[in-house]
């Protein structure tokens, strides 16, 4: 960077967002896992400044608590009635300077415009020491400017004169392309000089009576250089005002992860239906097929292959591991391991290396051992499975007694046969079997079969004695029929 540490960042955040028509304040709605307020400072801190402000007015103590939660060392600044930019960057500066006055750069920014980078910013801070200005507006053109303020240029020399709001704006000034996309830096002197000026009623006069933070670039032609920094991608400075441009700022956002990804070798089969956050973290070799959603912390490692319809969230991925059509949070999935089709993975669960979990699984709080399977219908929770065991189709653990949750431990290299439910707390020895339909109450030691069902009880010829002339015992009269007319196996061999 070829440019100072930034004296202080001012994010405005005090505005009504009235046409989002949302109980949330606006900077808290989210694209890519982030509020836009989280998106912006995120941002912010990258520059490093000696101070961050963020002004809010409108749910105050709703985007207050945000803030301080997205970075617990932001300066809350509160704007009072007094409407507009400008009267918001003033309330950031008295704030900012109650302890002692900046000196310096202070880059003002949206809350609202989340697409913004680092680098974009650190070029403007560049273009702005280089130049020796006082103030440099970041600014771009778009090919319809309506309700953007329009940078007036010199006829002559090109410079900068001033800014002018749509509503304000005579038909030339209308036809002009270039927009104000509310990025600036200023000299902190400079700033605070012209925001005291704006704040007599007289110098207003714009159509809506506010206080803007535009007038202080006319203003500051008297004391310095005033310039732009023109950049061509407009995504990055577009703002959100409805949930329309929510939308679409979040498809770009998501388009951009993505971008990145495949260029650090991430094969992604179908960008249109795959949405990856902001915090995810993928490796080379990763491939994400169709209707994959990678949230929160997810992280994934080379080789594995995630997807079609999956979703992980929380959830770290070892290598060349396999997820098809789940749904996995705060989860762990370890080198070879397969999860799915159609698993739930909950808060805890950990499928060990190479272990494999099935179709209709579900498991919480739960280890697979290396190596351990659960193919089919179960449900593992609060337990351990040890290493290479097999749990069979329909297995339960009975974790929870309606007060207390326990623990289920079944030792490495156990079977446990189909649809058995073992109770906790329990635990199934190393090696042990456990016969298919038990229910398991106690403890079984390494080694034993346990078989704890009823005893197996043929009541012979029940249906014809019981049922006669009913359809079942026509059935089974034909079936006797048969069995008896047929052939029996010597006959079979003297045909041959
Ligand atoms: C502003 C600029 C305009 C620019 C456009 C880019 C002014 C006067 N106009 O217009 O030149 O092209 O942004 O998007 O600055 N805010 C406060 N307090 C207020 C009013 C607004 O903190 O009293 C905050 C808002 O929350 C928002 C930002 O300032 O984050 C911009 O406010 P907004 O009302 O969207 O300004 P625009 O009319 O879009
Ligand atoms: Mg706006």
């Amino acid at each position: 960077m070829s440019h100072a540490r930034p004296a202080a960042v001012v994010v405005l955040a005090a505005g009504e967002g009235t046409r989002m028509r949302s109980a949330t304040p606006k900077v808290m709605h989210r694209i890519g896992g982030r509020s836009l307020l989280g998106h912006v400072l995120a941002t912010a801190r990258e520059l490093d400044p000696a101070s961050l402000a963020v002004v809010v007015r409108h749910e105050r103590d709703l985007v207050a608590a945000h803030a301080l939660e997205l970075d617990s060392d932001v300066v809350i600044a509160d704007q009072d009635e007094i409407k507009g930019t400008g009267r918001a960057a003033w309330c950031a500066l008295r704030a900012l300077e109650e302890a002692e006055a900046l000196d310096g750069v202070v880059l003002v920014l949206a809350g609202d415009v989340p697409l913004l980078t680092a680098a974009t910013l650190s070029d403007l801070l560049t273009a702005h020491a280089e130049a020796g200005n006082v103030v440099t507006v970041l600014t771009t053109h778009v090919d319809d400017p309506t309700g953007y303020g329009r940078i007036v240029r010199d006829g002559a020399s090109g410079a900068v004169v001033r800014i002018v709001e749509h509503r304000d704006a005579d038909a030339p000034e209308r036809a002009i392309t270039e927009i104000n996309t509310s990025v600036y830096a200023f000299d902190a002197a400079v700033l605070r000089a012209g925001l005291e000026w704006l704040q007599e009623p007289g110098a207003r006069s714009n159509a809506q009576g506010e206080v803007y933070l535009t007038d202080v670039v006319a203003f500051a032609r008297s004391h310095g250089g005033v310039g732009a920094h023109a950049i061509t991608d407009s995504m990055q400075v577009e703002g959100v005002n409805d949930r329309v441009q929510l939308a679409a700022l979040g498809a770009v956002l998501n388009r951009r992860i993505l971008e990145a990804a495949m260029r650090a070798g991430v094969t992604v089969v179908d960008p249109a239906s795959t949405w990856v956050e902001v915090g995810v973290t993928l490796a080379g070799d990763v491939t994400l097929l169709p209707g994959t959603f990678l949230e929160g912390t997810t992280a994934i490692a080379s080789g594995a292959v995630v997807g079609p319809d999956t979703t992980l969230r929380d959830v770290t991925v070892g290598e060349g591991a396999r997820i098809v059509r789940s749904h996995l949070e705060s989860a762990r999935v370890e080198a070879g391991a397969s999860v799915g089709p159609f698993t739930h993975l909950r808060v805890g669960s950990v499928v060990g290396p190479g272990a494999a979990i099935g179709a209709f699984a579900e498991m919480k709080n739960a280890e697979l051992g290396p190596g351990a399977k659960v193919p089919h219908l179960s449900y593992v929770g609060d337990g351990v499975v040890g290493a290479g065991a097999n749990v069979g189709a329909g297995v339960i653990t009975a974790n929870y007694d309606g007060v207390h949750k326990t623990r289920t431990q079944i030792g490495a290299g156990a079977f446990i046969g189909s649809n058995s439910t073992l109770v906790a707390p329990v635990t199934i020895g190393d090696g042990a079997f456990v016969a298919a339909g038990s229910t398991v109450t106690r403890d079984v030691e390494p080694g034993d079969l346990v078989v704890e069902r009823a005893q197996h009880r043929t009541v012979a010829g029940w249906v014809l004695r019981r049922l006669p002339g009913t359809r079942w015992a026509k059935a089974a009269q034909a079936a006797i029929d048969e069995r008896e007319s047929a052939p029996s196996p010597t006959d079979e061999g003297t045909q041959a």
